[in-house]
């Protein structure tokens, strides 16, 4: 028993050794002079999992540890953390001084070599013009509200009198309305093997990526396959039939004048993963939020209601929402941002160094990250009185409640 126990003792401070010279190591690997203070964390994984499983608390203890700019290691690469509100803007106007978008080589890989966050200069202007086109005022009207109408009207048609999981549903409204803007006619008999591939492919963009059986950026790879597959079929048999449809698909595939932007199949492919992506989380769980929002405040759901019935009141049951009615929903549109502000969905932005360059006194190396969070602003008291509040007067002008 006594040989056991000095067995476990020696194992025990053998681990330990271990683990304090691969934390040594990788502080001295990423030791340079000037870089911000910080902590690199393990090997390869550096901080990753500390980022992940505590979320914005990992960036508030960091700051009250090293202040507002500091070094850390997450998702793959050494990264510095801005949470100064100054540097941030600094870096964002600045792209042109070698301070570029820099997101994970998990996301590039699995959102494709075409995909506007791995495009830089004239190509990037490109994707973004041609990703704009599809979302012209002219669109919205023709196109796009129509169907998210459509839409909506059908995915809620059945809740009466049953336990909604929002989560679950709002997960599945972001998707699927957005597959029917991309292709309206298909998008019912895709759905049901596009979407599993989809949430796959949404948690693989947000791993370290490490391509071993069973890791989520193998699981991401994989689904994006199949994805490409399910894709690259409907362009074929879009090609090879003469009906004509309406829809950002038929948009982006169009030789005609109107279409200023004419993409390769590669690019129309990840042009449409991209707009399924960016609306997907963001939309889902902002519309969660607002559920949740409202339901905790019946006084503000009572206020968003009436402005509403009085909406519907001017319309017959079938008419749809439309364009011009949307101005004059004031109260609609403060609920939103309120909700787009506590909620704070996008706690930040990344960017890249495309050269050596020195930030708030200290040297940023040349290829690092540079995690710009911008998070703690809507919660500033001087900008947000009683931020943790829910109240959508404070964005109505002159009305205080
Ligand atoms: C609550 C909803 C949304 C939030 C909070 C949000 C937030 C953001 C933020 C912060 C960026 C800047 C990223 C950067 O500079 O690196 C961004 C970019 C982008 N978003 Fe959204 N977004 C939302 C909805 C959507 C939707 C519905 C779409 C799809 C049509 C979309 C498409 C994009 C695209 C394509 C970009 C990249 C633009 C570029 O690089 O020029 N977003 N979004």
């Amino acid at each position: 028993m006594a040989l056991f126990m000095v067995v476990l003792v020696l194992l025990f401070i053998l681990a330990l050794s271990v683990c304090t010279a691969l934390l040594r190591w990788n502080e001295l690997k990423f030791s340079k002079k000037g870089l911000p203070p910080g902590t690199m964390g393990w090997p390869i994984f550096g901080e990753t999992t500390e980022f992940l499983k505590q979320g914005p608390n990992f960036m508030k203890n960091q700051r009250a540890r090293y202040g507002s700019f500091f070094k850390s290691h997450i998702l793959g690469c050494p990264t510095a953390v801005s949470m100064d509100p100054e540097l941030n803007r600094y870096i964002l106007m600045n792209e042109a001084k070698g301070l570029v978008p820099g997101y994970p080589q998990s996301m590039l890989d699995i959102l494709g070599k075409c995909n506007i966050a791995a495009v830089h200069g004239s190509t990037h202007k490109q994707m973004r013009g041609a990703l704009l086109a599809l979302i012209s005022p002219t669109m919205i009207k023709q196109q796009l509200l129509p169907k998210i109408d459509e839409f909506m009207r059908n995915f809620v048609s059945d809740w009466d009198n049953k336990i909604i999981d929002i989560q679950e549903k709002t997960k599945q409204m972001a998707f699927l309305s957005s597959l029917k803007q991309i292709a309206s006619v298909e998008s019912t008999s895709i759905a049901q093997e596009f979407m599993p591939e989809f949430f796959k492919l949404v948690l693989g963009t947000l791993s370290l990526p490490i391509d071993l059986p069973g890791t989520n950026y193998r699981r991401g790879l994989k689904a994006r396959k199949i994805i490409l597959t399910i894709l690259k079929q409907l362009i074929e048999k879009r090609r090879g039939n003469q009906e004509s449809h309406k829809d950002m698909l038929a948009y982006l595939m169009s030789k005609d004048d109107n279409n200023r932007y004419k993409l390769s199949d590669d690019e129309i492919i990840d042009q449409i993963i991209t707009i399924l992506y960016s609306g997907y989380e963001t939309v889902s769980t902002t519309s969660m939020m607002a559920v949740k929002y409202l339901h905790d405040h019946p006084s503000i759901l009572e206020e968003l209601r009436k402005e509403h019935m009085a909406l519907r009141e001017k319309k017959r049951p079938e008419d749809p929402i439309e364009w011009n009615d949307l101005k004059p929903m004031k109260f609609t549109r403060a609920v939103i941002f309120e909700t787009s502000r506590l909620a704070t969905i996008v706690n930040g932005v990344l960017r890249k160094t495309t050269e050596e360059m020195e930030l708030n006194g200290f040297v940023v190396p040349k290829g690092w990250r540079i995690y710009v969070y911008t998070r703690e602003i809507n919660y500033d008291p001087f900008i947000y009185p009683d931020p943790l509040a829910f109240n959508p007067w404070r964005w109505m002008l002159g009305i205080s409640k």
